[in-house]
């Protein structure tokens, strides 16, 4: 346990010196809610055991190699790594939520060295990692193309990208109701825009989207659910077009 823990502010000292703790760390500036934060720890209990955990595992399910979380909240997904997993380096912004993230990571099954840092300035060389993990942040990203850019980095040719995100509603109504609601949902919850098409913005960014599949949730009669993606999307060998 203490291990990870001391992983993580040797992993910021080695390696994350200039990128998130010097300029880097004025830009996170921009990205601290902690209301937000505060509110997101309490609610993302309820929502856990809604179905939320469970997704979470099917996301990362056989996940292997070295991994990069990007916005890993209060570190929900920890637990769920897979065992094939050697390392996952966690990138959160907020100041309360990564303080929660490292106490999850101690508890983790696997290695997990949380860091300050943003969607797009990743730590990590190019080709870096086998594998990147967002999951209900592409929503709350100021620019997915960029962060999809920057993820597209650091992940090896091949690479895979494991999403878990809500997403733009088919229905042109339901559509029109998250257009509306959005400036809201951006106000108070750190950014989240709730009409975005994830989808095809991860296709535009290069990857392989045929192991996304779509659901509602939650998935229950009597509550609407939102449209939400899961699964894998692959980086293509070629630039995109
Ligand atoms: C709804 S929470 C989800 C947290 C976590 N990924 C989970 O699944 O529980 C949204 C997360 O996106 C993060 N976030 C927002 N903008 C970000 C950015 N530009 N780069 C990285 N993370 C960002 C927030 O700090 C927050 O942790």
């Amino acid at each position: 346990m203490e291990h990870n823990a001391a992983h993580s502010s040797h992993y910021q000292r080695q390696h994350c010196s200039t990128q998130s703790l010097g300029a880097g760390m004025n830009q996170l500036r921009h990205f601290q809610y902690p209301r937000f934060a505060r509110r997101w720890i309490k609610l993302s209990a309820g929502l856990e055991r809604r179905g939320l955990a469970g997704l979470r595992e099917q996301t990362l399910t056989g996940l292997v190699g070295r991994v990069i979380e990007v916005g890993c909240g209060n570190g929900l997904n920890f637990r769920h790594y897979p065992a094939g997993v050697d390392e996952v380096i966690a990138v959160e912004p907020d100041d309360t939520l990564r303080t929660a993230a490292e106490y999850a990571a101690e508890t983790a099954p696997i290695p997990v060295s949380v860091v300050a840092g943003h969607a797009d300035d990743l730590p990590g060389a190019d080709g870096s990692y086998d594998a990147a993990v967002v999951t209900l942040v592409l929503c709350s990203v100021p620019e997915p193309a960029s962060a999809l850019a920057e993820l597209r980095r650091v992940l090896r040719p091949g690479g895979q990208l494991r999403l878990l995100e809500h997403v733009r509603a088919h229905n042109r109504v339901a559509a029109r109701f998250q257009d509306l609601i959005s400036p809201i949902s951006a106000k108070l919850d750190a950014g989240c825009r709730q009409g975005r098409d994830t989808g095809s913005a991860v296709r535009d960014a290069g990857f392989a989207v045929s192991g996304l599949k779509r659901f509602s949730f939650p998935d229950r009669p009597w509550v609407p659910g939102q449209p939400m993606i899961c699964g894998t999307a692959v980086l293509a060998d070629e630039a995109p077009v």
